[in-house]
């Protein structure tokens, strides 16, 4: 979810908490040149302020990477008529009008609500798989979403993305330099491209919500690093879940280990509380944030989506005012959970009995 405006912004925290893993990535290349502001000290350690030592040559370098990647850049392709969901399924409030309701503003479930969540979370789950296992060089973004809105009402589901805050498709499909909230549409995917999935399914009132990168075809070695990377962090992030402790702990693990291998988070998107309301409120930070106070406590539900970039962090938007894209035009991979708080720890709903992914 966006990060909302209340949040004070996350990265001013960043310069502050050099992290000792952070040494390990070779100057040129670290994260934490994205973050700093003019009166910093510089990452390099020099000890002079951002502005009057790396400040200038990270800008030119930034804005060159764009320039480059401006000629392979995603290009907005056409989509498809909104597909239809029978009648007998049933929709959450929002499916008429695009205006979700507040919920119960419950933040923990009781035994029966998790059996019903878990049921979604399930079917996220299988959808998701089968909407991976399509993906090959020349099949569309719009093929896949046909695929997942079939797969979802033949499970007894409403995507729950349809018609949410207005978005127009059953599933999210991100690819590239896409970081989050790409509309599935006619561009043929390449050889080499990366692309997200991102599947939530409403079933028995409650919204299951994951999501995966998959490599098209065969990808280079940059990319598989990042991805690799961004499997990790969600598995650091949902490790460092535990009740008693606050929500920042989370942010923590997942920058600690993408900045220790060179890679940027992306603050601006946020996991999020989930159950009977899609994004209930509660925003789940990828970064250390000294506001993320809440503490976890047994039966809350939240979803953990690290989103990491090869570059820069930041986000922009192309003007159909969903997809996010990294300012440098590199690119950016995410998974996604829907987890449980425990009485230990983290019970991982988004995945099938036996599976470790
Ligand atoms: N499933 C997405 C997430 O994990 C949310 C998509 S909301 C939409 O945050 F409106 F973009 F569909
Ligand atoms: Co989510
Ligand atoms: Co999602």
């Amino acid at each position: 979810m966006r990060l909302s405006a209340e949040n004070v912004c996350p990265q001013q925290h960043f310069l502050l908490e050099v992290s000792a893993s952070a040494m390990t990535t070779p100057p040129h290349k670290t994260p934490l040149r994205f973050y700093a502001r003019p009166n910093d000290l510089c990452w390099c350690k020099s000890g002079l302020k951002y502005k009057r030592c790396h400040k200038e040559s990270d800008n030119r370098e930034w804005r060159e990477e764009r320039k480059r990647n401006e000629l392979t850049r995603i290009k907005p392709g056409e989509i498809s008529p909104r597909r239809m969901v029978p009648p007998h399924i049933a929709a959450p409030d929002y499916a008429l009008n695009g205006r979700p309701g507040r919920g119960s503003g419950k933040k923990t479930l009781n035994p029966e609500e998790l059996s019903r969540l878990r049921k979604a979370c399930l079917a996220a789950t299988q959808v998701l798989k089968l909407a991976g296992a399509a993906i090959q060089p020349g099949i569309t973004t719009d093929e896949l979403d046909a695929i997942a809105h079939e797969a979802i009402i033949a499970l007894g589901g409403y995507p729950s993305t349809l018609n949410y805050r207005g978005f127009p498709k059953s599933i999210c499909t991100s690819a590239n330099e896409i970081i989050c909230h790409g509309i599935p549409d006619g561009r043929p995917l390449q050889n080499g491209d990366i692309l997200n999935i991102d599947v939530t399914v409403f079933l028995e009132g409650m919204h299951g919500d994951t999501n995966a990168t998959f490599a098209v075809g065969t990808i280079d070695e940059t990319s598989t690093h990042l991805i690799r990377l961004a499997h990790e962090s969600l598995w650091k992030g949902i490790h460092a879940v535990k009740p008693g402790l606050p929500i920042r702990v989370i942010g923590q693990a997942i920058q600690n280990h993408a900045h220790a291998h060179g890679l940027g988070v992306v603050s601006d998107y946020c996991g999020h509380g989930i159950g009977d309301v899609f994004q209930n409120g509660l925003q789940i930070p990828h970064v250390d944030t000294a506001e993320a106070t809440t503490l976890m406590v047994p039966g809350m539900t939240f979803t953990i989506e690290p989103m990491l970039t090869l570059g820069s962090p930041h986000a922009e938007h192309w003007n159909d005012g969903w997809t996010a894209v990294t300012e440098d035009l590199a690119r950016t991979a995410q998974f996604e959970h829907t987890i449980l708080v425990t009485e230990t720890g983290a019970e991982v709903l988004t995945q099938e009995p036996n599976s470790n992914t």
